[in-house]
C-alpha cells in the first residue's frame, strides 16, 4: 500500500464508521462474526438495529449464500453486540483490506472483542461433522496477509506478535462454558485455505501433517487485523464435514450450510453462555 492508498484506507474506514455510529446506541462489548449455516443466530439480538452492508460507504457485498450481508446490532445475553451476518471471504475477490475492513471499523468505534465464528472442515479424524471446535491457534501462511502494504501506524505496529492470536482467558472462559452447559467442545489448530475449491485429499493430508485440526476459508484474516489493533479474539468452528479425502464422498456447499444449521442450537447456547460471561 503506497502512502496515498494508505490514507484511502484511514477514509474507508472512517467514513464506514460514521455511518455504523449514526445507528449505534452504544458502543458494542464484543463484535459477532457468523460463519456459513449460522446466519440464523442473529435472530438472537434483543431490539435490533439492522444496517444492511449496501448502506455502510466501501462495505462490499456479500455475494456466498447463507451470508446475507447487514449487520445486526443490539442485545444479546446481557452483552452490547453487533453481530455480522454475513462476511467478507478472500475467494469472493475482494482485496485484503476489504475482507478485514469490518474489523477495523469496530476497532475504530472502540469495540474491545471479537468472536469469530466459521464453518471448518475436520481434518482430526477424531472430529465428527456437527462438533464444535475452539480455536487455539491457527495457520495462515498459505496466503496473502492483510497487514501487507504500508501499516496502519495509527492502528498497530510493524510487526505485531502473534504468540497469542485466540485470548487465553477468554478460551478458558468458552471451555468452562462447554462444560457447564455438557456441550462437547473440541480445541484445535484452525488452518486458513484461500478456497473457493475444497482441498484436495493430498493437500488435507499436508495439512494435517503441519499440525492442522480443522480447515476453512476465513476467520484467519479478521483475528491478524483484530490482533494487529489490540482486540481480543475468540474463535469456534463448526465442523461441517470432515475434509476431503477421509471419507469417500464429495463435499459440497449445501452439506455446509445444512450440518451449520443442525448444530445452530447447540452453538446459540454455548454463545449465549460465553457471552453473558464475558466482561464488558
Ligand atoms: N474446507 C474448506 N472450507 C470449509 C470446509 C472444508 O472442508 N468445510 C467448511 N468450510
Amino acid at each position: 500500500m503506497s502512502d496515498d492508498a494508505m490514507k484511502n484506507m484511514e477514509n474507508k474506514i472512517e467514513q464506514a464508521a460514521g455511518a455504523v455510529r449514526h445507528v449505534l446506541k452504544t458502543t458494542p462489548d464484543v463484535l459477532l462474526v457468523l460463519g456459513s449455516g449460522l446466519g440464523t443466530l442473529a435472530g438472537q439480538v434483543e431490539s435490533p438495529q439492522i444496517l444492511p452492508y449496501d448502506e455502510i460507504p466501501g462495505f462490499p457485498r456479500a455475494t456466498v449464500p447463507g451470508h446475507a450481508g447487514r449487520l445486526v446490532m443490539g442485545r444479546w445475553s446481557g452483552r452490547q453486540v453487533a453481530v455480522m451476518q454475513g462476511r467478507f471471504h478472500y475467494y469472493e475477490g475482494h482485496p485484503m483490506h476489504d475482507v478485514v475492513l469490518p474489523v477495523r471499523v469496530m476497532q475504530h468505534l472502540g469495540v474491545p472483542r471479537l468472536l469469530l465464528t466459521n464453518a471448518a472442515g475436520g481434518v482430526n479424524q477424531v472430529f465428527r461433522p456437527g462438533d464444535l471446535m475452539l480455536i487455539k491457534d491457527h495457520i495462515g501462511l498459505l496466503a496473502e496477509s492483510p497487514l501487507r502494504g504500508a501499516n496502519l501506524d495509527r492502528i498497530g505496529p510493524r510487526f505485531p506478535d502473534q504468540s497469542h492470536v485466540y485470548d487465553p482467558d477468554w478460551q478458558q472462559l468458552a471451555l468452562r462454558c462447554a462444560a457447564g452447559l455438557d456441550i462437547a467442545l473440541h480445541r484445535g489448530v484452525y488452518c486458513w485455505c484461500r478456497g473457493p475449491q475444497f482441498e484436495t485429499p493430498a493437500e488435507i493430508r499436508a495439512l494435517a501433517a503441519l499440525g492442522a485440526d480443522a480447515v476453512g476459508m476465513s476467520t484467519v484474516p479478521e483475528a491478524i487485523a483484530a490482533v494487529h489493533g489490540g482486540m481480543k479474539v475468540l474463535g469456534l468452528s463448526c465442523i461441517t464435514n470432515m475434509a476431503a479425502g477421509i471419507l469417500d464422498q464429495p463435499l459440497t456447499h449445501e452439506e455446509v450450510m445444512q450440518v451449520g444449521a443442525q448444530a445452530a442450537d447447540k452453538t446459540i447456547r454455548l454463545l449465549s453462555e460465553i457471552l453473558s460471561r464475558t466482561d464488558s
